[in-house]
């Protein structure tokens, strides 16, 4: 084992044009928040770093979606954001922005660093050029007619119609989603890094790595597979970090690139703050210094290959020692995953509930190494049957009994041995140290809630109550050495539960002077001390509370009145055609009660024109009217896909066209 002597944790830099929500911490930001809690804990030179990373299209497209600039955006996320991890108790000693000045310096610097060594090529390549707008329209700067369908709304990089992936040029009738302009086309010249020479060297750097998880190392010997392949890493933009070399104006460095060196540049401007500015250079510098990056899994490829190899082709800064990424974390199977973009809401979620059960019912539930999922039901038994029943229910038992029997002081302990339950606790220490140093935080709150556990034994088992009545002092040691074990139990959740540890000491009124993790299992308090009152940590949560809050939140449901909009009716497909030089189309003439409409529904793959001779379908009755390859289409009929086959909707016995369908 390499002996390091400084900790760099670094968590995945999220984009400052959406709310974080619970499936992002579960991917990266409460396992890196209780392994730099622990960390502190042992007293280790730590530092956590992390940031909004604010640039890309992404953002630009959600500011001309405003019609605002792309700095209100930012502004408005990353406020929001910073905000909503302080009160889930994430505790970032920077929480920085890709948009301040030592960022764009500092990309600038790593990317002239490489330019100077003659590392990146470039290569020139025909883009969509708007001469009103004045720059290159990146893919989803652009709307046309899609080649395939002729859907007329398509974006530059996919068809929403049909599903096809496009490139701007092969759009009919492009144009500029920015004015509206008429693109022509324009060569452009952008910067490639050669990851593809990078391969060798990555490969056996990640062989030596033989405590990554099983999750990140397949899904780089996946990528090494294919061969890695140079990348872009500029893109004709304006929003972001310029490029720094004469005749590339209106270019940025790609946000991909840029946004790890985010974590050098927080890292910067961290040590500044603290009047230490050279120091961040001991952190990325020194092979003493252990860098881990906590992510989700769909950033691996940028933290496991793409920004190792930036670092190896600049020379100056240390390797990531671990990457311990997440799969995503499911809400009913399937909605809070990252890439989906919603999920439960960190600002809201932290309104409704303490954070530390929020913490707790994620801790406990983390996809470490497969998909998870959360449910309300869940957080709401995790509160009540874990957390209350064990952990409140031995705190609030042991001070309820020192308040009654021992003047709500600390009573004393006369014998000269502790009893076996400490024994237990000291080798939990190592037990839980284990699983932490591992990135195992599932395993860990499980051993820490089995020192709960043993603690309700111990005071079950040693009957207090019974014992007061004859041998006072002897139950003195008994509670002492529960209030003992509270304080264990503080230090032991702190990483995890870090508002209930510090209320667990202020009941103690123990301060934080013994607040270290080489004192689980060691006495610590001083006799004689006043407990600064009874605490309930966890009051029960009801069902309902949790449903409403499901309910709250599910903001993908709808009422019936919404649903009441959408005129579904039954209809009779009088004739159907091909259309031509369309693979997917059919032209339907259908009848819907009174009136004969015409409907191009993308099922040529699936129905012939004589199979849906006189069929009975379903379709949308008051759908806008839209233009498929230059036909109206005046509805939508229904069917279901999946795996690629689709079937219509159909009707159950006879029914006539025109009848309403609800
Ligand atoms: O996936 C994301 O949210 C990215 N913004 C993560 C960037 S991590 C790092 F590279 F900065
Ligand atoms: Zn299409």
């Amino acid at each position: 084992m390499k002996n390091f002597e400084r900790l760099l944790v670094t968590a995945a830099l999220p984009y400052a044009n959406g709310y974080i929500h619970l499936g992002h911490i579960a991917g990266a930001y409460l396992p890196a928040d209780i392994y730099v809690r622990f960390k502190r804990l042992c007293n280790e030179d730590i530092i956590f770093i992390c940031g909004s990373d604010e640039h890309g299209t992404a953002i630009e497209i959600s500011a001309m979606k405003e019609k605002v600039t792309p700095k209100e955006i930012i502004d408005r996320f990353h406020n929001a954001n910073k905000s909503a991890f302080e009160k889930l108790g994430i505790s970032f000693d920077i929480y920085s922005r890709t948009s301040n000045e030592i960022h764009h310096k500092t990309s600038q610097e790593f990317f002239l660093n490489l330019y100077n060594k003659n590392l990146l090529t470039t290569k020139s390549e025909k883009q969509l050029y708007s001469e009103k707008d004045r720059r290159f329209l990146a893919d989803r700067f652009v709307e046309g007619t899609c080649p395939i369908c002729g859907y007329e709304e398509a974006r530059g990089d996919q068809c929403e119609n049909c599903g096809s992936n496009l490139s701007p040029l092969e759009l009919k009738n492009p144009k500029s989603k920015i004015s509206g302009d008429t693109p022509v086309v324009k060569e452009s010249v952008n910067f490639y890094f050669p990851l593809e020479k990078f391969q060798p060297e990555l490969e056996k750097w990640i062989k030596t790595k033989k405590d990554w998880k099983a999750n990140v190392k397949n899904y780089c010997e996946g990528w090494f597979k294919t061969g890695l392949k140079d990348r872009a890493i500029t893109r004709d933009l304006d929003w972001g970090v310029k490029i720094p070399i004469e005749g590339y104006e209106g270019k940025v460095i790609y946000v991909w690139f840029e946004a790890p060196i985010g974590y050098i540049s927080a890292t910067k401007e961290l040590f500044e703050a603290k009047g230490t500015p050279d120091k961040w250079e001991t952190y990325w510098k020194d092979k003493k210094t252990k860098l881990v990056h906590f992510i989700g899994k769909d950033n691996i490829i940028f933290h496991a290959i793409v920004f190792p190899a930036m670092i190896m082709a600049h020379g100056d800064y240390i390797l990531a020692e671990n990457v311990p990424a997440n799969e995503f974390l499911n809400l009913d199977g399937g909605k809070l995953s990252k890439s989906k973009g919603h999920g439960i809401l960190v600002k809201d979620v932290v309104e409704a509930y303490n954070p530390d059960v929020i913490r707790y019912a994620i801790a406990a539930n983390l996809p470490e190494n497969k998909d998870a999922d959360f449910s309300w039901e869940d957080l709401q038994s995790k509160n009540n049957n874990e957390l209350a029943a064990i952990l409140g229910n031995f705190v609030n038992r042991t001070v309820v009994f020192a308040q009654n029997k021992f003047g709500n002081k600390i009573p004393e302990h006369k014998g000269k041995t502790r009893p076996e339950v400490f024994k237990y606790i000291e080798n939990q220490k190592k037990v839980i140290e284990d699983c932490l140093n591992n990135y195992r935080f599932r395993d860990a709150l499980n051993e820490i809630m089995n020192i709960g556990r043993a603690a309700n034994k111990y005071f079950n088992d040693s009957e207090p109550w019974k014992v007061i009545k004859d041998d006072a002092e002897k139950c003195g040691g008994i509670i002492n050495d529960c209030l003992e074990i509270c304080h264990s139990l503080a230090i032991a959740i702190n990483p995890v539960l870090p508002f209930t540890s510090e209320k667990i000491l202020g009941v103690l009124n123990a301060g934080k002077a013994n607040l270290a993790w080489d004192n689980i299992g060691k006495p610590c308090l001083k006799p004689g001390t006043e407990l600064g009152g009874n605490a309930i940590l966890f009051p029960q949560i009801e069902l309902s509370a949790a449903k409403e809050e499901e309910a709250k939140e599910e903001d993908n449901l709808i009422t019936i009145d919404d649903f009441k909009k959408v005129q579904l009716r039954t209809a009779v497909v009088l004739k159907a055609e091909k259309v031509e030089k369309s693979k997917k189309l059919l032209k339907l003439q259908v009848r819907c009660g009174g009136k004969e409409k015409q409907i191009v529904a993308g099922i040529a793959e699936h129905y012939t024109p004589e199979e849906m001779l006189n069929r009975k379908i379903v379709i949308v009755d008051n759908l806008k009217p839209a233009k498929l390859m230059g036909l109206e289409s005046q509805g939508m009929l229904l069917a279901a896909k999946i795996d690629g086959k689709l079937k219509l909707v159909g009707i159950d016995g006879d029914l006539p066209d025109g009848a309403d369908v609800s």
